[in-house]
């Protein structure tokens, strides 16, 4: 098992650069087999979530070629199979996008039920709403999800929430569908945004993304197309954190600065310099920050994924802050560990009261899950001593070599096997 070790209390400065989004990827590369054409896609993160799908994709008979690390070329021209019911495709939750792609394009899919990070019960209620709105029979049914349609017919579906999962889900399937289908209370994030741009240059016909209304105007076939990823926002908005939480001085390049309107706005209300550029921002933080107050919400809205890493941060913030979690009822799970490393947090409900500590001081924790590890992270980042993350497979699903991007920030980080005590000591006698 590998781990992260981590001496803290070094300021991280200098340049980092974001990679592709991988919650726009995800649906990216579902649609990319809804056409029997060649498909390239630039700028993929390399990251488990999605070398997991590409994996799934090419099961089913895609062809799928890495170009380089961050390009893949996709064929989805001879798929054979409309069932999968991998072991693997269990463990993340965008399988369920196949759902949506392989219903829109062959009238038929089966799908194990997804899985993903252990943050709340995720229902997927909305989804097979939205495809049996169209006209499937859908089905669960040992562990998986069957849909079947004779035909797609647009139609007019409202969302009781506006759920990212299910809004590309339906946009995916809706695009082959005959007529127009109009989804009320769509979510409005980047990433939904960036699946329906994609879509639209393999020629299907959806208007207003990024909007909460989207109509989408069915077409009978999809064609190939040349598409590069946006930058990730909650990748860029953990390194900003990181930046504040160890009084650097950071500046993040390749991200697009109107996504992360609502983490800069937390940032300097708590005492930090941010600093905008076209494709970069620069975050400063020269003392120890200040409290603040934050509810997470759908986009523009503070986002639920970010919400590990403002906890961690206002845990060494001078005052009491209270975090409300208003999207996942279960995504608390890390306040434990962070209570190891000295912080003064209580939990009630979907609500964390954090009274600020001077300081942090280093211990063994482990990551709940993907969001939650990265904000353990970046309070051993800036915790006195040493820090030790366990359970890094969960973070690994998101975040590319996060520990080389820290070092270069100058951050005292390694990854190591947790057998490997001679690379423990090794670590520990060269950061001293
Ligand atoms: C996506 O999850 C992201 N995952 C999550 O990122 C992110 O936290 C979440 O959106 C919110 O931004 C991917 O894109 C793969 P939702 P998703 O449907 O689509 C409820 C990360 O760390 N709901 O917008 O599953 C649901 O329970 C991950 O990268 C229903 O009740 O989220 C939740 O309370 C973790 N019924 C709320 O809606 C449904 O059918 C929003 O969920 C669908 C959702």
């Amino acid at each position: 098992m590998e781990q992260y070790i981590i001496k803290g209390g070094k300021a991280l400065a200098g340049e980092v650069t974001i990679g592709g989004a991988k919650n726009a990827a995800l649906g990216i590369l579902a649609a990319s087999i809804m056409t029997d054409e060649t498909v390239v896609i630039e700028n993929l993160p390399d990251v488990r979530d999605i070398n997991v799908l590409l994996q799934a994709i090419e099961e089913i008979g895609a062809k799928v070629e890495r170009v380089d690390r961050h390009t893949a070329k996709i064929s989805g021209g001879q798929i054979s199979l409309v069932s999968i019911e991998y072991d693997f495709i269990r463990k993340i939750r965008a399988s369920y996008y196949l759902i949506g792609a392989l219903l829109g394009k062959y009238k038929t899919a089966e799908v194990a039920l997804p899985g993903g990070c252990n943050i709340g019960s995720r229902p997927i209620d909305q989804h097979i709403k939205g495809f049996e709105a169209l006209g499937a029979d859908v089905k669960i049914q040992h562990g998986m999800i069957q849909a079947n349609a004779k035909k797609l017919v647009g139609s007019h579906i409202y969302l009781d929430m506006a759920s990212v999962g299910a809004t590309i889900n339906i946009m995916l399937a809706a695009t082959l569908a005959e007529g127009q289908t109009i989804i009320e209370n769509s979510a409005k994030e980047p990433h939904v945004v960036d699946v329906a741009n994609f879509l639209n240059s393999m020629g299907a016909n959806i208007k207003g993304a990024g909007t909460d209304v989207i109509r989408i105007k069915g077409v009978s076939k999809l064609h190939g197309s040349t598409y590069s990823i946006i930058p990730d926002q909650i990748e860029a908005g953990t390194f900003m954190f990181a930046a504040a939480a160890t009084k650097g001085d950071v500046t993040v390049k390749n991200v697009i600065p109107k996504h992360l309107e609502a983490i800069t706005a937390k940032l300097v209300e708590m005492g930090a310099e941010v600093e905008e550029f076209d494709d970069s921002v620069r975050v400063v933080a020269t003392k120890r920050l200040g409290h603040t107050q934050v509810k997470t919400l759908p986009y523009p809205g503070y986002p639920t994924d970010m919400q590990p890493q403002i906890t961690a941060v206002l845990a060494m913030s001078e005052g009491t802050s209270i975090v409300t979690e208003s999207i996942f009822e279960n995504r608390f799970k890390y306040v434990d560990e962070l209570v190891k490393m000295g912080a003064s947090i209580k939990v009630e409900g979907n609500t964390a009261i954090i009274d600020g500590v001077k300081e942090l001081t280093g211990a063994i924790v482990s990551a709940p899950d993907l969001r939650a590890g990265a904000a353990l992270v970046i309070a051993g980042l800036a915790a006195e001593g040493f820090t030790v993350v366990e359970q890094i497979e969960y973070i690994e699903r998101g975040y590319e070599n996060f520990e080389g991007k820290m070092r270069e920030l100058g951050a005292s980080m390694e990854k190591v096997d947790a057998e490997d005590e001679k690379a423990i000591r090794k670590f520990k006698l060269k950061v001293g």
